[in-house]
């Protein structure tokens, strides 16, 4: 746990153009610097670097942030990792916080745990190569499937030897607590003594990112007997198993190098396509995918190419999975093995070119891959090819992002022969229950849609009245220019002035009006704001370089909205030398409009109750509301107006 103070200092010495200079070649270009992004490919610089803010911009992919975030994003290190690289790199030394005593009980006690399963996975691994069990039964199995020595040293394979308290005798001898033995699962107690869980085995040690043994998996020999043929650890502190993917140490440097990673089934198939020099392969592991699982490949890569073997059940349970990692935002491939092969036995039989071929010709995307193996069974049969289609529209909602659908939507129309806006109308469907869903606020959810703009084709919905962009507007108008003063003229008349600051004046107007922002992210950063006290000075850094990456993120981009943004940075520096007068408009017209915005909602809601009831007393009601409504909102158009045209 690095130390607060540690953590500032680290900040405050990274210079965001030294940082990133590191590994993108830069140019001066006024006061920012200019260089090729590095998280996409370009041939003309849109990748920034502002100095004055500590923050990067990539105009091109949208990639944005600061110091840690660059390297958490371009080296593939956790928070933690970054900070440390930073603070080698500046010379400060890294002061970890003083743990608690149960902190401590805590750390102790995975440390424990991760040295055992390393103790014991090497006794695994000597078994395997020095015992005559290990060796006749193990080792031989192992070269029987066609694994190379140095293959089995590489993923550390090993042997239980077949007897009731082998290794975990072995390991209290070696002074290691029966208790950690039991959290481990590698020992089970029963009455008073320790069994070993695996017995006759061959082990295959699972790794965490950083290449500790976390779990094991021991495969059975014997098919004769009726015992699983995997068993593996039991969850632990250590091994959560929703959180893990075989392999992903040895495959994360290749799953950056080919912005691919291949995902199989088990752990000979990890094995066997590494063996055969095709390293970006992590195993789920028998388990079903878990969103877990796919965020820990987007650390490294946006593309996931599942490697399934033909067996029906097999396909079935991608079909979740592939909907999982399209919520995600990644893009996902299929590639079906031929019947009676999986990747681990095609591996074996076929040389890398050819895998590679295979993998390349046959990677099918979501909707080539339902449509070819569904088509047939649908033929003829209208009600099934209904359902079909409906399926492939559902899983295209699952993308977030707009123009990925409709590229699918234009695909699946072709390939299922219906009109795209027939499939668009499905989609936007699905999209307004799924919206509804998901927010709770009344607000939002219970405003009809305005069916006419979707029958024009647009694929999302577009909200005249959507409060988000404005929204938007007020924080940036807060983040950018902070205390900076203005004066309001309170009545023209008797020329009486006030002068405010941008902040308190902006929040003051919502509180007033009661406005809390539709968006999680903007209200979070909304109550940062507010916890500034009217004395308190406003400093820029402090939101950017925000403890929770979340604001952090969201500012950065705020504040360098690129279409907006780069005029309102000129203007800026223009308001400091004009005398503030530009600013009182620019912040009154937002304010205005994002009021205006709400009441407008607000009659929106009314006219619809008003269309709905039957009831003569509350259609007066609303009839008054509406009326008393739409004098203010007068009142503000006029405000707008006056603010635009002087
Ligand atoms: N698995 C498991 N428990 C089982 C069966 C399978 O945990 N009883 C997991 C293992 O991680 C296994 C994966 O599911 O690697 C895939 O299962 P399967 O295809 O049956 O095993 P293979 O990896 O093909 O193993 P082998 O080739 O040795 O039979
Ligand atoms: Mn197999």
């Amino acid at each position: 746990m690095i130390k607060p103070d540690t953590i500032q200092t680290i900040f405050e010495a990274s210079r965001v153009e030294e940082v990133i200079g590191d590994f993108v070649s830069l140019k001066k270009r006024g006061a920012n610097y200019l260089g090729l992004c590095p998280f996409h490919n370009e041939k003309t610089p849109s990748f920034s670097v502002s100095p004055s803010k500590g923050i990067y911009k990539c105009f091109g992919c949208g990639k944005a942030g600061n110091s840690v975030k660059f390297i958490m994003e371009h080296e593939h290190y956790s928070y933690p990792e970054a900070l440390k690289w930073l603070a080698k790199k500046y010379n400060i030394e890294v002061e970890e916080e003083q743990m608690t005593d149960e902190m401590q009980q805590e750390f102790d006690e995975r440390e424990s745990m991760f040295a055992l399963n390393a103790f014991i996975s090497k006794y695994f691994s000597n078994n395997l190569f020095e015992s005559s069990e290990g060796k006749s039964v193990g080792l031989s199995y192992l070269k029987e499937r066609g694994f190379l020595e140095s293959t089995i040293k590489k993923f550390e394979l090993g042997y239980a030897i077949d007897n009731w308290n082998d290794y975990s005798e072995y390991a209290e001898k070696n002074a290691y607590k029966k208790e950690i033995i039991v959290k481990t699962g590698l020992g089970i107690e029963k009455d008073d003594r320790l069994i070993d869980r695996f017995r006759g085995r061959v082990m295959f040690p699972i790794h965490n990112l950083t290449g500790k043994v976390i779990g094991f998996g021991g495969r059975i020999l014997s098919s004769t007997k009726t015992a699983a043929k995997y068993l593996n650890s039991p969850e632990s502190e250590i091994y959560i198993k929703s959180k893990v993917l075989y392999g992903i140490y040895f495959a994360r440097t290749a799953i950056v190098k080919q912005d691919n990673c291949y995902l199989v089934e088990g752990y000979t198939d990890v094995i066997s396509m590494h063996q055969n020099g095709i390293e970006n392969v992590v195993a789920s592991s028998g388990t079903s995918l878990t969103v877990d699982q796919i965020k820990l490949i987007k650390r490294f890569t946006p593309n996931i190419t599942i490697l399934y073997d033909g067996d029906p059940a097999g396909i079935k349970a991608s079909f979740r999975g592939i909907d999982l990692i399209l919520a995600q935002g990644m893009n996902v491939k299929i590639v079906l093995f031929p019947e009676g092969e999986d990747p681990d036995s095609f591996a074996r039989s076929h040389r890398t070119t050819e895998i590679n071929d295979y993998i390349t010709t046959q990677a099918k995307d979501f909707i080539s891959f339902k449509t070819s193996l569904l088509l047939e069974e649908t033929k003829g049969d209208p009600n099934a090819r209904t359902r079909l289609i409906k399926e492939i529209v559902q899983t295209i909602s699952h993308i977030p992002d707009g123009i990925g659908r409709t590229v699918f939507i234009q695909e699946c129309s072709t390939i299922m022969n219906v009109p795209e806006q027939t499939l668009m109308n499905q989609l936007n469907k699905l999209l307004r229950d799924n919206y509804r869903n998901k927010t709770s606020s009344p607000d939002i959810s219970d405003i009809p849609v305005e069916e006419e703009r979707q029958n024009r084709g647009e694929q999302l919905r577009f909200d005249p009245l959507e409060l988000k962009p404005l929204e938007d507007e007020v924080l940036k108008l807060m983040l950018n220019f902070g205390k900076s003063n203005f004066i309001l003229e309170l009545d023209p008349e008797s020329s009486e002035e006030e002068e405010l600051n941008v902040i308190d004046f902006v929040l003051e107007e919502l509180k007033n009006d009661n406005i809390e922002f539709t968006s999680e992210i903007n209200n979070k950063i909304l109550s940062e704001l507010r916890k500034l006290n009217s004395g308190a000075e406003y400093n820029q850094a402090e939101f950017i370089n925000n403890s929770d990456s979340e604001i952090s993120n969201a500012v950065i981009n705020l504040i360098t909205d690129q279409y907006e943004l780069s005029q309102n940075w000129e203007k800026n520096k223009i308001f400091v030398k004009s005398g503030a007068d530009l600013l009182k408009d620019y912040v009154m017209s937002t304010v205005l409009s994002l009021k205006s915005k709400h009441l407008a909602r607000r009659l929106r809601r009314i006219t619809e109750d008003m269309k709905n009831t039957t009831d003569e007393a509350e259609l007066s009601l609303l009839q008054m509301e509406y009326h008393e409504l739409k004098k203010i909102s007068a009142l503000i158009d006029n405000e707008l107006e006056r603010t635009f045209n002087h």
